[in-house]
């Protein structure tokens, strides 16, 4: 059993994350409760908080920064899975299943972690099984996406990857809103492995976008100007 670090009120009470997904319906006294069983964790931009293949022995709550949860090709290119952020769950598979970590997580910027191991866990939806009820929440969620994601890429056009990766990148919260538009700090090459396509085709498509005045450039990355027209050709509109 590992010990339970008693983190509230020292660092919690500055962080929103009261109104986290997996914290729906508890009151504020159970939610302190399960955060005095999680521990925190610092880690540094660019460090991983652990590797696909890894043994899953806990749940991670983001309660500061950004992760990034990647798989490698066998061509060891890299395709993006999702970013966490502030009141984001990730790691829940391996929890549940008790199998190894289905993908590598790194942090995006300085990060806090909150890591609630299996033990804990175990013994606290015995307690609040609504804390059960919000994973299983969470983790339907994700299979809804992912079925999405499917169909959306089993199409092969360039043009639905692309507005797929950027309303995707946009939705978690990548990236910062300017007077312009979505401001989302990726590369060509970083969006293609978002949109599990080519550099040379993401240039092809992002001049596209740029045209129809979809998107435009920005000295560090791609400015989303018509979220709607993005959304149309995601959905064939
Ligand atoms: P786990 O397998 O423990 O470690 C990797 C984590 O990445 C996994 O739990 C999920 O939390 C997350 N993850 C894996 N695949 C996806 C996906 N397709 N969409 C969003 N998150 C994912």
């Amino acid at each position: 059993m590992h010990e339970i670090v008693m983190i509230y009120p020292v660092i919690v009470s500055n962080w929103k994350l009261y109104d986290a997904p997996l914290f729906q319906g508890l009151g504020k006294s159970q939610v302190d409760h399960v955060l005095g069983a999680m521990q925190p964790r610092h880690v540094r931009a660019g460090e991983y908080v652990f590797r696909m293949g890894d043994e899953g022995v806990s749940l991670y709550l983001v309660a500061e920064g950004r992760v990034h949860v990647f798989r490698n090709s066998i061509e060891g290119r890299e395709k993006s899975l999702a970013f966490f952020s502030p009141g984001d769950v990730f790691g829940e598979m391996s929890l549940v299943e008790a199998r190894p970590r289905s993908a590598h997580a790194i942090a995006f910027e300085d990060t806090v972690v909150l890591q609630l191991f299996a033990d804990h866990y175990r013994h606290l939806i015995q307690r609040y099984p609504l804390l059960a009820h919000n994973l299983a929440r969470i983790i339907a969620e994700r299979l809804r996406r992912a079925s999405e994601e499917v169909v959306l890429l089993s199409f092969e056009n360039a043009r639905v990857k692309m507005a797929h990766a950027l309303l995707k990148l946009y939705h978690q919260r990548l990236g910062r809103a300017t007077e312009h538009g979505w401001l989302i700090p990726e590369t060509h090459k970083r969006l293609a492995n978002h949109a599990g396509t080519s550099r040379e085709t993401v240039t092809r498509v992002i001049r596209e976008f740029k045209k129809e005045g979809l998107v435009e450039d920005h000295p560090q990355g791609v400015l989303l100007k018509d979220l709607e027209g993005l959304e149309a050709i995601l959905w064939g509109l």
